[in-house]
């Protein structure tokens, strides 16, 4: 098991270029099975669970010339049905692939998907079967560990989602674009991935509307073509490396990001005297000395993003003062806050959903265990607060969504290596 090794205390300079977003580039590449043609994409982030998708979409039979941050994808010849139980048990957006085989083939065969442990029981894939029963498939689920999705002929549909899901927007918009007739979506999640993800099939030919707001209008066609697209800057890792630069009292510049995309965050900062400057495509956070606590509610975009409360949660136990952190959107994203709290961080957990955090604290450096992906990248920016050494084990949870991040990070005079 490979572990981050962090002195902390260091002060962090310079300039950190973000990647091509890993929750956008997750759903482009299962996209490619709706077109015969060849796409191509660019700005795809070196990480894990790219690297898992590309071994599923292969073992259905595509062929992938993957180098660096480029791919070229054909999936003329895949002719299999039947997501390979090993690799889809491996990593949450396997389900990605159900859609667009549905919308190719009318018929799927998959494993309940893996992934981290944030969401409620094993995460339910609910909402994918029931929006893929309105547009009139039958499920067979074998004590939901295993499914098998089916449909003659799919049919246009309108549907309303109970509950707000981006992945599940991205699903039924995906098998929606070649569903003969018009499709709506009402109460779609609007995360620029959702857009982006748009933009794209429009480009192949796709005929969607409305994505980034809560109605989407799809005009089903009969194939799409060749396609080109170039991954969005990663709103989620601009956002991790802002609250680092400010938890450290550090001064850095953030390259190739899209400060649109992270509003909420600034407008917090705002609040709590986080001094930063904001262009076009970069952000400079200034140092700051004193900042002020700010009670979050963790909300569906444009609200406070989910997967940035662990970072934010560092943040507050440096501020002068009291906040609550409310988390909405999963049942197990507060958990990790025990480690926190062994860190030396005053906290106190009010139910599974709400935490109080105290500030200011002195940080110790410990052995710890990455849990998921964004309480991982929150536990490297403790440890670069703390004082002394701490050992973060299970990289791997980190890896999955941050490329190269210790190489990164010690370009901006980060102490930290990785140690196999
Ligand atoms: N939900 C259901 N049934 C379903 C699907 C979702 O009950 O069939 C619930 C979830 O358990 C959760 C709520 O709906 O309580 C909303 O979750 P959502 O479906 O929106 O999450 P997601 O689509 O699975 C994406 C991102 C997450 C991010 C959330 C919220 C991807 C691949 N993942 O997940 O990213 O936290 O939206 O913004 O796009 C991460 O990158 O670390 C990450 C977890």
């Amino acid at each position: 098991m490979s572990k981050f090794i962090i002195k902390g205390g260091q002060k962090l300079n310079g300039e950190i270029t973000v990647n091509g977003a890993k929750n956008a580039a997750l759903k482009i590449i299962p996209a490619a099975l709706l077109s015969e043609e060849t796409i191509i994409i660019k700005n795809l982030p070196d990480i894990e669970d790219i690297g898992k998708s590309f071994d599923l979409l292969r073992d259905l039979g595509a062929e992938i010339k993957h180098e660096g941050h480029q791919a070229e994808i054909c999936t003329k010849n895949v002719n299999k049905i039947e997501l390979s139980q090993k690799l889809a048990d491996k990593f949450r957006t396997s389900v990605m692939f159900v859609g667009p085989l549905l919308a190719r083939f009318g018929e799927v065969k998959f494993p309940h998907p893996g992934g981290c442990v944030i969401g409620a029981g094993s995460r339910p894939i609910d909402l994918f079967l029931e929006g893929f029963t309105a547009f009139g498939a039958t499920i067979e689920e074998n004590s939901g560990k295993f499914y098998h999705v089916k449909a003659q002929n799919l049919k246009a549909a309108t549907y309303f989602f109970s509950t707000i899901s981006v992945t599940v927007t991205e699903s039924l918009m995906m098998t929606a674009c070649l569903i003969p007739g018009t499709s709506i979506l009402q109460n779609c999640a609007m995360e620029p991935e959702i857009e982006a993800l748009a933009d794209y099939l429009n480009s192949q030919g796709a005929k969607i509307s409305g994505a980034g707001t809560p109605v989407i209008t799809i005009e089903g066609v009969k194939k799409l073509s060749a396609g080109e697209f170039t991954i969005i800057p990663d709103r989620i890792e601009t956002g991790s490396f802002a609250i680092m630069a400010a938890a450290t009292k550090s001064e850095i510049k953030i390259n190739r990001c899209e400060p649109n995309h992270i509003l909420s965050l600034l407008n917090i900062f705002d609040k709590i005297g986080v001094n930063y400057e904001k262009g076009k495509d970069y952000l400079i956070i200034k140092k700051t000395d004193k900042i002020k606590p700010y009670d979050i509610k963790t909300h569906e975009y444009p609200g406070f993003p989910t997967d940035l409360q662990s970072p934010y949660t560092i943040l507050m136990t440096q501020a002068e003062g009291t906040s609550l952190i409310n988390e909405n959107i999963y049942d197990r994203r507060l958990l990790w806050t025990d480690m926190l709290s062994q860190m030396g961080a005053n906290i106190i957990m009010c139910d599974p959903h709400r935490i109080v955090v105290s500030g200011p604290t002195k940080l110790y450096g410990k052995t710890l265990i990455s849990p998921d992906i964004r309480a991982g990248i929150a536990l490297v920016i403790a440890a670069l607060i703390a004082s002394g050494q701490t050992e973060i084990g299970n990289i791997y949870q980190i890896d999955r969504g941050y490329e190269k991040l210790d190489e990164r990070l010690k370009k901006l005079g980060a102490d930290i290596r990785r140690e196999e």
